[in-house]
């Protein structure tokens, strides 16, 4: 269970309008905006391109999945899911792991068992994957769509059920031992509209879990929504409700039939209106990726053109503040040992948004319209998001070298890791 609690976003509101989703929910309210990816498409230049660009959080569609890391019983494979995973962290992407347990896309071998066998292997299943990932996933869907849709309120009938009531707080607390600092998340459909039963029982297994000291940091609501129709005008209490209970919120599995502008830019103000929603993950880039394609629920279309809905989305991501108890942490300083930059261009540090355990900044070029500057971060600081630019590192993992490409302002994320003092420093700016 990871200590990322209560963060608190300072906005900078001068800042200006980025062009991308990632930038713009990064850079404005320190959020993240995300897809899910798939392996197989990863060698699609035409798909990687706006992967790279848009999106500053990635979630393997089915890589992590219980019939994928684990075929055979005690023989885990990880091939695909490390490729997503060292694609999107040597960008800066944030990853969330999907998921640990879950009654669907079991192995065989799983299917077949019940009773305390399974549980064990279940458990053994949850340590063994999280330990693999350990450090390297921001957040995990611990257990998935665990509840019965309808009225009943009830557990879904699974063979994970079967084990007992209790094999959904079991998952967190192997989960939480295996990876502790990963923040570990309960995920499903149906849970949006605050006043269906589905909502509500889920929300009393939160409710619990925090009353009892069940390791549970978030809540993710997957949001495949049918069309306009079912986006619930009440999901903003959804959220609010559930954030409430001392746990973030993630829009995780986002994708709405035909992509209604209206609907996209309701959720994305939504999460933007609530502080501790964290972020929007869609599910999947270009129509033609979706699981349901034919509905074209997504923000590009199958040719990777920006759709209606991609527009309504960035604006409403660079309208979006949440000034919610400001860091009081002085404005960053320069470390007067530090020698001046050198070079024939002028690069200016504007200190951006502070909030929990990160904060951002943002870098303006003069004197040049190709350039590259280099910024050098304090360690144990790491950067964990950047936009507008071309970033690559030395190997200390703490010189950056941002290129232009095209703007002449770029930012990014950086971790504090426990040194709430230094901020980065620019070593040198070279146009051309
Ligand atoms: O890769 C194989 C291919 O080799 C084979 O020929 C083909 C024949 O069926 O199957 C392909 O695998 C499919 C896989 O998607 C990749 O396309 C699986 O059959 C299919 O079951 C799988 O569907 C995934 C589904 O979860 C089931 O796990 C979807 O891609 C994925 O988008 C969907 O995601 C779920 C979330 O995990 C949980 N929430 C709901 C969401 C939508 O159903």
């Amino acid at each position: 269970m990871g200590l990322l609690v209560g963060a608190a976003v300072m906005v900078t509101s001068s800042a200006q309008a980025a062009t991308t989703l990632g930038a713009s929910a990064a850079e404005r309210s320190g959020r993240y905006f995300g897809t899910a990816v798939a392996a197989s498409r990863l060698s699609d230049s035409a798909y990687t391109t706006i992967l790279n660009r848009e999106f500053n959080q990635v979630t393997p569609e089915n890589e992590m999945k219980i019939d994928a890391t684990e075929p055979q019983q005690g023989q885990f494979s990880y091939g695909n899911a490390d490729r997503i995973v060292q694609h999107a962290r040597s960008r800066n992407m944030q990853v969330r792991g999907h998921t640990l347990a879950w009654h669907s896309q079991q192995p065989g071998w799983m299917q077949n068992m019940s009773g305390s066998t399974l549980r064990n292997a279940m458990l053994n299943h949850v340590t063994q994957v999280a330990t693999h990932f350990r450090g390297q996933i921001a957040w995990w869907d611990v257990v998935n769509e665990a509840f019965a849709d309808g009225s009943s309120g009830a557990r879904r009938d699974s063979n994970l059920q079967r084990t007992g009531n209790d094999w959904i707080e079991a998952a967190f607390r192997a989960a939480d031992a295996a990876d502790p600092n990963a923040q570990l998340c309960y995920n499903d459909y149906n849970i949006d509209n605050w006043n269906d039963a589905k909502t509500q029982a889920v929300y009393r297994m939160v409710q619990d879990f925090r009353s009892r000291g069940v390791p549970i940091d978030c809540v993710g609501l997957q949001s495949h929504f049918t069309g306009g129709s079912n986006y619930p005008s009440n999901y903003r209490t959804t959220l609010s409700s559930f954030a409430a209970l001392g746990v973030d919120v993630h829009i995780t599995e986002l994708d709405i039939r035909n992509a209604p502008s209206d609907a996209y830019r309701n959720v994305t103000n939504d999460c933007l209106a609530v502080a501790r929603c964290k972020g929007i993950t869609v599910w999947g880039i270009r129509d033609s990726d979706s699981w349901r394609s034919g509905e074209s629920p997504l923000l590009f279309n199958g040719s990777g053109q920006k759709k209606a809905a991609y527009d309504a989305v960035l604006a409403a991501l660079n309208n979006g503040t949440t000034p919610t108890n400001p860091v009081t942490t002085p404005p960053p300083t320069g470390n007067p040992t530090t020698p001046p930059p050198s070079g024939n261009c002028t690069a200016t540090i504007t200190p951006g948004t502070v909030w929990g355990d990160r904060y951002n900044t943002s870098v303006t070029v003069s004197g040049a319209s190709t350039w590259s500057v280099v910024v050098a971060i304090t360690a144990p600081q790491k950067v964990s998001t950047t936009w507008s630019g071309s970033f690559s590192w030395d190997s200390s993992g703490n010189v950056m070298t941002v290129r232009s490409n095209g703007s002449n302002t770029f930012g990014f994320t950086t971790m504090m890791n426990g040194n709430s003092s230094a901020r980065p420093q620019i070593r040198s700016c070279t146009a051309g």
